[in-house]
């Protein structure tokens, strides 16, 4: 079993039936995904929502039972890995392209677990390059202003075309370098209004479990 799958499946132990669970996206979340298939092949009774078009495959091909989000109301638990965590338990998501959707989902639940493998897990958020959601409407402006922020913004690519998120919005993805204050840069990407959302997680994962090489399992609150 990889890091992955390890910390993935020892965080699909806390849902319990009848819960209402958002499903996370990634090589992470994949993992978590397929366990929570299988204890819902053994009997195990939850509804679920997904945080992107490939879990929501992913989970309706396992059988989990998808409901709409006017139907489900407020989720018990989300399960969703990380680009980077530190340890205050803030993240850098969205490596995916899904971190519109799963902040949306994640700031709907009381509880979000993040699962990572080690190299996740950091003294200072910013090696990752984090990842803006912009609309493309005047994109270069807005790149100007995340520019002026201090970072080199560089538009995702997916082969020569520029990526799309399942929102229809494109990536930026911001070389900050070391993050001194998540919380002021947050501040300042929403105050951006080409900005839609950020892959900064403040305050949302309560919960992180990760999966170390030596096979380890370590639970940071
Ligand atoms: C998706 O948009 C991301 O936020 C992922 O959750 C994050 O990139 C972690 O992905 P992996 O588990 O694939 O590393």
């Amino acid at each position: 079993m990889n890091t992955k799958q390890m910390a993935a499946e020892q965080a699909v132990q806390y849902v319990q039936d009848g819960m209402k669970v958002g499903l996370g996206t990634g090589s992470t979340a994949y993992w978590a995904i397929a366990k929570l298939g299988e204890r819902v092949a053994e009997g195990l009774r939850i509804t679920a929502v997904a945080t992107s078009v490939a879990s929501e495959e992913q989970a309706r091909g396992l059988g989990i039972p998808l409901l709409g989000f006017g139907e489900i109301g407020r989720l018990d638990l989300t399960i969703d890995g990380a680009d980077e965590l530190n340890d205050r338990l803030e993240l850098i998501k969205g490596g995916g392209g899904a971190l519109l959707r799963e902040k949306i989902v994640a700031m709907n639940s009381d509880r979000m677990i993040v699962v990572a493998d080690e190299s996740k897990a950091v003294p200072k958020l910013g090696r990752f390059p984090l990842p803006v959601e912009i609309v493309p409407f005047a994109w270069e402006w807005t790149l100007d202003a995340i520019r002026a922020l201090g970072c080199t913004p560089e538009l995702r690519k997916s082969g020569d075309q520029l990526y799309r998120t399942d929102n229809g919005n494109y990536i930026a993805d911001c070389r900050f370098g070391e993050i001194a204050s998540a919380q002021q840069l947050a501040d300042a990407l929403q105050r951006i209004p080409g900005v839609v959302e950020h892959g900064l997680f403040i305050g949302i994962a309560s919960l992180a479990i990760i999966g170390h090489s030596d096979g380890r399992i370590e639970v940071k609150e």
